[in-house]
């Protein structure tokens, strides 16, 4: 067994709140339909608003709920200003804004930065011309045609050209799918033989910059809290060491500490370690490209051709290693302390916590570290009471984008009671965004709120427990004194967190001599200084 200690933050950093802040992330196509559409809206979020002050959640991260005409989900924005009419209206969003903070809970949008959709005016302008435009160079466009994409893996992610669909020649850069044509942020490096790559510095460049102010400064001033930014290392291309991005988003860190200083914002992904000053105010740890995000998922999502397939940590049968994690999390802090890090239980591009690899009773176990461990929890919308996530679940919107990979299995209608649709929609089962989770002992709200055992309780008062709790929030220190199963480790120096996903018995030292006190726990015991945790036990203690 290793002894290791996670790195204490500075406590002087700004932003405080998000130290405090308890994600919960909604796709609003699949949360509450109000309208009887099939699409859940943002009236339908804000009926369900009293749902989330009960569980004790104080921050909501949206999907993007922009105008678009949908090819990925919302993530190909046509206009960023305006709520798209599925979900409701600007007033709408306003609304729930302000009904959110009434519970003490912040709103976090999805910045799409990198792409919009074809549909987005700017590029219509710039596809209906017949050559450059002096108010344009808003994306990247070429004459001739482009050589063949050199890898045989067709992901979309990777920048690659499409043939224009006219009338303007040529063929322009995409960033994802073929309908998300790139912004033009310019390039790291300027090279004469390829006239399409801009400076930064490049009039098209800065007016994108520029733009993204624009629209932050937008919904903030409409009371948001900050941005979850969409693909934001994808931004300035041929960046290898992404100098030039981070430069970018430094920047607009600046501008934001000087307009907005308590907005937060945070990009998709792992920002890249550095001994540069954080560009942002936190990142999402688990990223599906690192081994370490094997912490929970090993591909449930469908298999990517880089994807890990070793076991997960949390996994019943115990075959797993909280190795990678452990190592990740100390590199990701080493000599900047002060970075706040996010994991997420699961998200719209994810495997859900739930999943074939994990029965109830482990589930547990992911939520007790996932509230305990020194980052910043989030939640998707649905894990808190165990919802699966469904392999066979059809391709809307791009949810699959690659022949394994199906993201829809974790977007299904949030489950509520037990009426008909689980109480999503009012609207036919055929025409609800996703089907529903046809499993008759499917979980939902409802009736885990009636069942003071469910893992639905369990997460409140872990929630609870955290809140009243200093030692458990992100920078007091995380000292691991047992790294296999069980996981155990002390916050804050005062708080002993164990949790066991196996289905095995273990034990682990007591590292005081005096009996401490137990704050919440399954299947864990003390005796002669030995603390006996029990299959896919759990306990929270205060040690004196
Ligand atoms: C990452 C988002 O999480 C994903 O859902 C989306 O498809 C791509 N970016 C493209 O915007």
């Amino acid at each position: 067994m290793s002894q290791r200690t996670l790195a204490r933050r500075d406590e002087s950093v700004a932003r405080e709140w998000l130290n405090d802040a308890v994600i919960y992330q909604i796709y609003p196509q699949s949360f509450a339909d109000s309208d009887g559409d099939g699409i859940g809206d943002l009236p339908g979020v804000i009926d369900r608003l009293d749902y989330l002050e009960w569980l004790g959640v104080n921050t909501i991260w949206f999907n993007p709920c922009f105008e678009s005409p949908f090819a990925d989900a919302g993530y190909d924005v046509s206009d960023y200003l305006k709520v798209a009419a599925r979900y409701g209206t600007n007033d709408d969003l306003e609304r729930l804004v302000r009904e959110a903070k009434q519970r003490g809970i912040r709103v976090l949008l999805d910045l799409v930065a990198g792409h919009t959709s074809v549909e987005h005016p700017w590029f219509q302008r710039e596809l209906a011309a017949s050559g450059p435009d002096p108010a344009g160079d808003r994306y990247v466009w070429r004459h001739g045609a482009p050589a063949p994409p050199k890898n045989d893996i067709e992901m979309p992610g990777t920048p690659q050209w499409v043939e224009s669909p006219g009338p303007r020649p040529g063929w322009y850069l995409k960033n994802f799918y073929d309908d998300q044509p790139a912004l033009n942020f310019g390039w790291a490096n300027v090279r004469s033989d390829e006239p399409w790559r801009d400076a930064v510095d490049d009039a098209g460049p800065i007016r994108n910059r520029e733009a993204l102010r624009e629209i932050m400064a937008f919904w903030l001033d409409r009371g948001v809290a900050g941005f979850r930014i969409d693909m934001a290392f994808s931004l300035v291309k041929d960046d290898d060491d992404l100098v030039e991005t981070l430069q970018l988003w430094s920047e607009t860190k600046h501008w934001l500490d000087d307009h907005y200083p308590d907005a937060v914002f945070i990009p998709e992904g792992v920002e890249p370690r550095a001994t540069h000053e954080p560009a942002f105010d936190a990142d999402f740890f688990l990223a599906i490209f690192e081994p370490h995000a094997a912490l929970f998922d090993n591909g449930s999502a469908g298999s990517l051709p880089w994807t890990s397939h070793n076991p997960c940590y949390f996994d019943d049968a115990g075959r797993g290693t909280v190795q990678p994690f452990l190592e990740a999390f100390e590199q990701a802090q080493e000599g900047r302390p002060d970075r706040r890090i996010i994991v997420g239980s699961a998200d719209h591009d994810f495997g859900r916590l739930a999943s074939d690899r994990r029965n109830g009773a482990s589930l547990e176990s992911a939520f007790v570290f996932l509230l305990t461990w020194g980052s910043i929890p989030s939640i998707w919308y649905g894990d808190e009471i165990g919802m699966r996530y469904l392999p066979d679940a059809p391709d809307v919107e791009g949810a699959v984008c690659y022949p394994t990979y199906n993201r829809a299995g974790c977007r299904t209608p949030m489950q509520w009671d037990t009426s008909a649709n689980a109480g999503f929609s009012s609207a036919p089962a055929d025409q609800l965004y996703l089907p529903i989770d046809a499993d008759p002992s499917r979980p939902d709200v409802a009736s885990s709120r009636d069942d003071e055992t469910s893992l639905l309780h369990l997460v409140r008062r872990l929630i609870q427990i955290r809140k009243e709790t200093p030692s458990l929030h992100p920078g007091t220190g995380v000292e691991v004194i047992g790294d296999g199963y069980p996981l155990a480790y002390i916050r804050g120096g005062d708080h002993l967190v164990i949790v066991n996903p196996s289905s095995a018995s273990s034990t682990v030292d007591l590292p005081q001599s005096d009996l401490p006190l137990e704050l919440i726990s399954n299947d864990v015991r003390v005796a002669d200084g030995v603390i006996h945790v029990g299959p896919r036990g759990y306990a929270i203690f205060r040690l004196g």
